[in-house]
């Protein structure tokens, strides 16, 4: 084993369910299937897009060929709406790989034989035999983990069934990485500076997530930006596993369904996104467009540019089209989004070695030019190449960066470049870029430009 790792996280290092949070779980089960009991009256009353509105792909009710008892996610809703005590206090290793796609009682990613296989057998011997060598995506977590500052580690709870090798007090996974990974390009393409921004402005920001799976990177976000309102809007049946992960873990925190809570987590059903008011500074959909008819994703494309103002538009979603099947759709998200959206920013993933994301394909959207570029953020726009790049002053339209040895003015209205992979970090590329060995030497190429500019006639 690596240096770094100190020993396995087990089932026994979690602590277990207390009674009263097992009361609190069969409370929100309770108000889920309420919620589910209503449906169909709320979109016939409400004269709503049954298409829109009712589950489709994996979690459709409608298939024919497949009963659905024998339907995995099916299955598990109504495993976990019987709010059985041994189920809810592993809701965690049971529910994550219907999420992440990965099984940590296989140490895998998931096929469908093996969903909802094995977890009742797992036991601290046998994860520790599967444990007994740190895997790629532990390793991965270590590159990505110690691309940022201290704050913006996700760290598991150990509660509901965590497991994995401990790395500095850490639980890693494949889920914790997969966490990080969002982490990581939220903190490099300047999101994170983005809502400290408005939060320094307004006091508070508005989040929401579309499709948020069982709640991590919910809880990771909130974690680094308290001052956040956070929705998260889903289909009921799993909403069930975000509210129920997020009550017991996140109990520091208020939980509201339909109702908004003003500094915490509100569970939105899928079909009421319609009643949403105001504007949201980001909303994110992070792996789940992808899981969408088209006119869903049309249909939400629609209502999240009209709900982000001049917010942005967090997307990463995988390309489908060579897996479509019964259940899955066949397509590339992105593609249908950039019809809606004028302003578009792809992000790239610092960690040199890393070129696939786990998430797919990164890409910020917005209605007007956002310039999310500010201080440490640079990093991603050189590639990840470089050893030192930060801010070092702000002049008038450019922001100057140092690289290593050199310094870059870079035009503020371009919001992020890659400079790196397009190949302009070596030279002058006027008016976007000028590079020189010193804050003066760019200074002045800056100023000559706009000497120039001012002596044109009107
Ligand atoms: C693969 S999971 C990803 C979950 C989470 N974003 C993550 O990265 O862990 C897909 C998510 O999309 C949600 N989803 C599927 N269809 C949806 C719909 N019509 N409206 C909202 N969410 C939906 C699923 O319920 C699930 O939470």
């Amino acid at each position: 084993m690596s240096d770094l790792i100190d020993g396995l996280v087990l089932l026994k290092d979690n602590r277990n369910l207390s009674q009263k949070e097992f009361l609190q779980a069969k409370q929100v089960c309770k108000t889920i299937l309420s919620i589910i009991d209503s449906r169909d009256e709320y979109i016939k009353s409400n004269k709503l897009d049954r298409e829109f509105c009712m589950p489709s792909a994996l979690w459709s009710y409608l298939n024919e060929q497949c009963p659905i008892d024998k339907r995995p996610f099916l299955k598990l809703f109504n495993l976990v709406a019987k709010v059985d005590y041994d189920v809810i206090n592993r809701l965690k290793l049971i529910v994550g790989p219907f999420f992440t796609g990965y099984s940590l009682s296989h140490l895998c990613i998931i096929s469908e034989s093996l969903f909802l296989t094995s977890w009742l057998f797992i036991s601290d011997s046998k994860l520790s035999e599967c444990l007994a060598n740190p895997d790629d995506w532990c390793f991965r977590w270590m590159q990505t983990a110690s691309a940022v500052p201290l704050q913006y580690i996700y760290n598991p709870p150990r509660f509901l069934g965590e497991i994995g090798w401990n790395v500095r007090g850490v639980a890693v996974n494949h889920d914790t990485y997969y966490f990080q990974e969002a982490l990581n390009l939220f903190y490099e393409s300047g999101i994170f500076d983005f809502l400290s921004d408005r939060v320094a402005d307004a006091g508070i920001v508005r989040i929401l997530e579309i499709g948020g799976g069982y709640g991590a990177l919910a809880s990771a976000i909130k974690t680094i930006i308290p001052n956040s309102e956070y929705w998260i809007c889903d289909l009921p049946e799993s909403l069930l596993m975000s509210s129920l992960w997020l009550t017991l873990t996140r109990a520091d925190n208020d939980h509201q369904f339909i109702k908004g809570s003003h500094y915490g987590f509100t569970y939105l059903p899928n079909y009421m996104i319609h009643s949403l008011e105001g504007k949201f500074d980001l909303v994110i959909n992070r792996l789940s467009l992808s899981e969408m008819s088209e006119h869903q994703i049309r249909t939400y494309a629609q209502i999240i540019r009209t709900l982000i103002g001049e917010g942005i538009f967090f997307e990463q979603n995988c390309d489908n089209r060579n897996i479509g099947g019964h259940n899955i759709y066949g397509h590339r998200a992105e593609l249908i989004i950039e019809e809606y959206f004028p302003c578009r920013q792809v992000i790239k993933n610092s960690v040199p070695d890393l070129l696939m994301m786990r998430g797919g394909n990164p890409n910020i959207w917005s209605n007007q030019p956002v310039n999310l570029c500010k201080g440490k953020t640079y990093s991603r726009l050189f590639g990840g190449r470089y050893k030192t790049i930060h801010l070092v002053k702000d002049q008038g339209d450019y922001n100057i960066v140092q690289v290593d040895d050199s310094y870059v003015a870079c035009l503020k209205e371009l919001g992020h470049i890659d400079l790196g992979s397009e190949g302009v970090g070596q030279r002058d590329l006027p008016p976007y870029f000028y590079i020189g060995s010193s804050i003066n030497d760019v200074i002045s190429k800056v100023k000559k430009l706009n000497n120039k500019k001012n002596m044109l006639p009107i």
